[in-house]
């Protein structure tokens, strides 16, 4: 891979990059899309990174339908699927990991002790490995995204790490490999997360500035639906995702629910122009 990354670089090629674990659907397809845009070599990484789950977490009964997913992937017409097995990803003797601090400490990163390490470490080696101009991925995970960006920086990547808009099913639903997990009644409770977000979208639009109230709203959505246990719900600066009490600059609403065997995760973006706030769900 680092030589066709070479290579690609050596021609002019403008590089990019989509990591993925795989299980493909219109979310990841959305990045390629995104990246094709801009990049004249893309190379989409299929990895199902034993690092960042936890013990108890899904690793072994993740999807894995390769086929599927190179068949998508070459419809698309991407250049390249790189596809490592775990034991050349993480040889024996392996050592080193990537902390970003602060930023993981909440949220996703107290709900999964060790997930962001295990994310930013293999992130780190997929850009090492291609050094991309461009890295996609989606705002659905939007702690994840942001620890990338702030990994980015702070070790002086080249990579430009892109943000791409969350792709929903119909009902609002925000696409994931993990909703195979759900039964049919838990897949019709799942919108829920989305009709939160609708309802404190709403009191936006109608003038509310305090955080509580919106939180104490989409709380209030969340309670309706039996089958969903609300994780944590709230409402955060973009930049270092620390709770804030009034909306301002950039702000994003964040949701974690237990839906059946799901942890599914929803988020809105907020965000501030001349006074006025838009949202982007
Ligand atoms: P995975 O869950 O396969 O997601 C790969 C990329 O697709 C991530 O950037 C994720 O945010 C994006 N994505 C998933 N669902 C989406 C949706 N509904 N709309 C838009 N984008 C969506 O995230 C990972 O893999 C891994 O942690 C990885 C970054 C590959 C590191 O192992």
């Amino acid at each position: 891979m680092k030589q066709v990354a070479r290579q690609a670089r050596a021609e002019g090629r403008i590089v990019g990059l989509v990591p993925t674990m795989g299980a493909l659907h219109q979310g990841h397809l959305s990045l390629v899309r995104a990246a094709q845009l801009r990049c004249s070599r893309l190379i989409t990484s299929i990895f199902v990174n034993p690092m960042q789950f936890g013990p108890h977490e899904d690793l072994a009964k993740y999807p894995r339908p390769m086929e599927r997913d190179r068949a998508l992937l070459e419809q698309l017409r991407v250049d390249y699927l790189f596809a490592p097995a775990p034991e050349e990803v993480y040889p024996a003797g392996f050592r080193t990991l990537v902390d970003v601090a602060g930023l993981t400490e909440r949220y996703e990163g107290r709900a999964r002790p060790g997930h962001f390490r295990g994310v930013a470490t293999v992130v780190l080696k997929l850009f090492q490995i291609v050094q991309p101009a461009f890295a996609y991925f989606g705002r659905k995970d939007a702690q994840q995204a942001r620890v990338i960006q702030q990994m980015a920086a702070d070790l002086n990547l080249d990579a430009q790490v892109e943000v791409c808009p969350i792709v929903r099913e119909p009902d609002g639903l925000a696409l994931s490999s993990r909703n195979s997990y759900l039964s049919p009644e838990e897949r019709r409770a799942a919108p829920v997360l989305h009709r939160a977000l609708l309802a404190a979208q709403r009191e936006i639009a109608g003038g509310e500035r305090h955080a509580l109230r919106v939180v104490g709203t989409m709380r209030g959505v969340l309670r309706g639906e039996p089958l969903a246990t609300p994780d944590y719900l709230d409402i955060v600066d973009a930049d270092t995702f620390e709770p804030v009490t009034l909306l301002r600059r950039a702000c994003l609403a964040l949701l974690a629910a237990r839906v059946g065997p799901v942890r599914l995760l929803d988020n809105m973006l907020i965000e501030e122009s001349s006074g006025s706030f838009t949202v982007s769900l």
